[in-house]
């Protein structure tokens, strides 16, 4: 998408491949991650400066192992080839791959043996980090050997002519301390990038591809409230103003003052079409009687889908949905591993739109990664609040009330939700935890207040340090905080009597209690 110089990364599947585009873009480089098997008509068309190919898990002889498209050594781009692509490089221009007896991992050392262009201006011997079964036995026809460590003799491996090269090792990670000045040597020596790309270029190559594929039709965006939504809705009323019509779903089960937030924000602010379904008594009655909490699940995007699909009835001229998806969604579904299949992020909910409606989807921030679109969303004005927002799940606060969900339990927690955002935001490390939260238990417990007896309701703290989700562990609060938190939630919130403080990790725990 980029008329700025860019680098192809063709993913084989290593779990570094996003690290390898993100080195790339720190260089003010765009790149794209793309399947492994784009072909070289493809790439061709693209016309790419560069093309990296990454690692993977895979070993060269395994039956089904990711295969590129070997005419893309013939296009007359640069190719850098890590790892397992370094193989796949060797093995596709007659070279010779020998399987793995052991695996080496870890710290190695390489010793430079031909000057080039890539390992110029480096120390004679580098650290680097191997990782690695397979190993290139037999160089290609032209290839020279660049370095050797002595369990690697072809640690890295280059055809000057072609510029083609191929290193055992991996030039993207911290453990490769000189990896950035590798990958900067391949990008601006061998590829002849210019380091110039900046994320307003991004945004004025996005507005212009917008604008050609929308051209004068409309385009729906459900906004969640959330970041990559915010920042999808945001670049698309750039791009189409008001050509866009953003549906907002009020399920009564957001935080406190989040759908007036999100009204402030894009209707006021942004001056965008904003369309608010208020839904609350439709999912509540819904969720009337329904403690499962896979049937809750169920039962609000079941609902989600109702009244979006009424919403979007109502705004007949639209021919596009823009949705969200970042590249991690677009991995999980398309992976050598996990084999191609669609791409829409389940809990994005609008997987499953009734058949009379029809869209085309736009999705503008495929390729960035999250940290990525919380930049871009900056560039676009959007406020920082908005865009450090924690993660909230889809079905909302129904599942951080246990049991039965009613209007006075969402009230109830809505409260006490607000003295943990409250007491959070004042820590000086807020910014560093994932998401800390309030959970109302289907617990009920003796306490005195005044002189009289009380049997009230348990609230739960839950706040976590994660990365991305998958893991976490429950964050150290200070003993000060909880012990405001305690207070303020048990005296400001009538029908909470006792407060308790999860310290639980995932695994064995989730984030969420249901
Ligand atoms: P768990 O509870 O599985 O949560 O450890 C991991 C992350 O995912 C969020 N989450 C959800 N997000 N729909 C969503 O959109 C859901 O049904 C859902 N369940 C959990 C959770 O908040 C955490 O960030």
């Amino acid at each position: 998408m980029s008329t700025h110089k860019w680098i192809a990364i063709l993913d084989f599947g290593s779990q570094y491949s996003q690290l390898i585009a993100r080195r790339v873009r720190e260089q003010h480089v765009y790149s794209e991650l793309m399947r492994f098997d784009t072909s070289a008509a493809d790439l061709r068309r693209r016309n790419p400066s560069g093309i990296i190919l990454s690692g993977g898990p895979s070993s060269v002889f395994d039956q089904g192992a990711p295969r590129g498209d070997p005419e893309i050594f013939n296009l007359g781009v640069p190719v850098l080839g890590i790892c397992y692509g370094m193989q796949f490089t060797a093995q596709a221009l007659g070279g010779k791959v020998r399987p793995g007896q052991t695996r080496e991992y870890g710290r190695a050392r390489i010793s430079v043996v031909t000057p080039n262009a890539l390992l110029q201006n480096l120390p004679a011997e580098l650290d680097v980090w191997m990782s690695h079964g397979d190993q290139v036995a037999e160089l290609p026809p032209g290839f020279v050997r660049l370095a050797q460590t002595p369990a690697c003799p072809n640690a890295a491996m280059g055809h000057v002519g072609r510029k083609i090269y191929g290193l055992q090792f991996h030039p993207e990670v911290v453990h490769t301390p000189q990896g950035t000045q590798l990958l900067r040597h391949f990008l601006f020596d061998v590829c002849g990038c210019a380091g110039d790309w900046r994320m307003s270029a991004f945004i004025a190559e996005s507005v212009a591809h917008i604008r050609e594929q929308v051209g004068t039709e409309h385009v729906i965006c459900g906004l969640s409230g959330g970041v990559d939504s915010s920042v999808v809705a945001a670049l698309l009323h750039r791009a189409i103003g008001l050509q866009l019509h953003c549906i907002f779903v009020d399920n009564g089960l957001l935080r406190h003052g989040e759908a007036e937030q999100v009204e402030a924000t894009f209707r006021e602010k942004l001056g965008l079409d904003l369309r608010v379904a208020h839904a609350q008594d439709r999912f509540l009655d819904a969720l009337d009687g329904v403690t499962d909490p896979e049937a809750k699940r169920k039962t609000i995007g079941r609902v989600f889908i109702e009244v979006f699909a009424d919403e979007a009835r109502r705004l007949s001229d639209c021919r596009f949905l823009a949705q969200g998806t970042l590249y991690p969604d677009v991995i999980e579904s398309s992976s050598p591993i996990g084999g191609p299949s669609a791409t829409i992020k389940s809990h994005h909910n609008v997987g499953g739109l009734p058949p009379d409606l029809k869209f085309r989807l736009i999705e503008p921030v495929r390729e960035l990664f999250k940290d990525e679109v919380r930049a871009l969303g900056r560039e676009l004005g959007l406020d920082n609040e908005l865009i450090e927002r924690q993660p909230f799940p889809g079905p909302g606060l129904a599942v951080r009330i246990l049991g039965a969900v009613t209007r006075e339990r969402v009230a109830l927690l809505q409260k006490a939700d607000v003295c943990v955002q409250q007491e959070i935001r004042k820590l000086p490390n807020a910014g560093e935890i994932w998401q800390s939260f309030a959970v109302l238990l289907p617990v009920q417990s003796v306490g005195v207040m005044g002189d009289g007896r009380t049997y009230e309701n348990v609230c739960a703290i839950r706040a976590v340090n994660s990365l991305d989700g998958m893991t976490a562990d429950w964050t150290r609060l200070p003993y000060d905080t909880l012990a405001v938190l305690s207070n303020r939630i048990i005296n400001e919130v009538r029908g909470i009597n006792r407060v308790v403080f999860d310290i639980s990790s995932k695994p064995p725990a989730t984030i969420e209690w249901e």
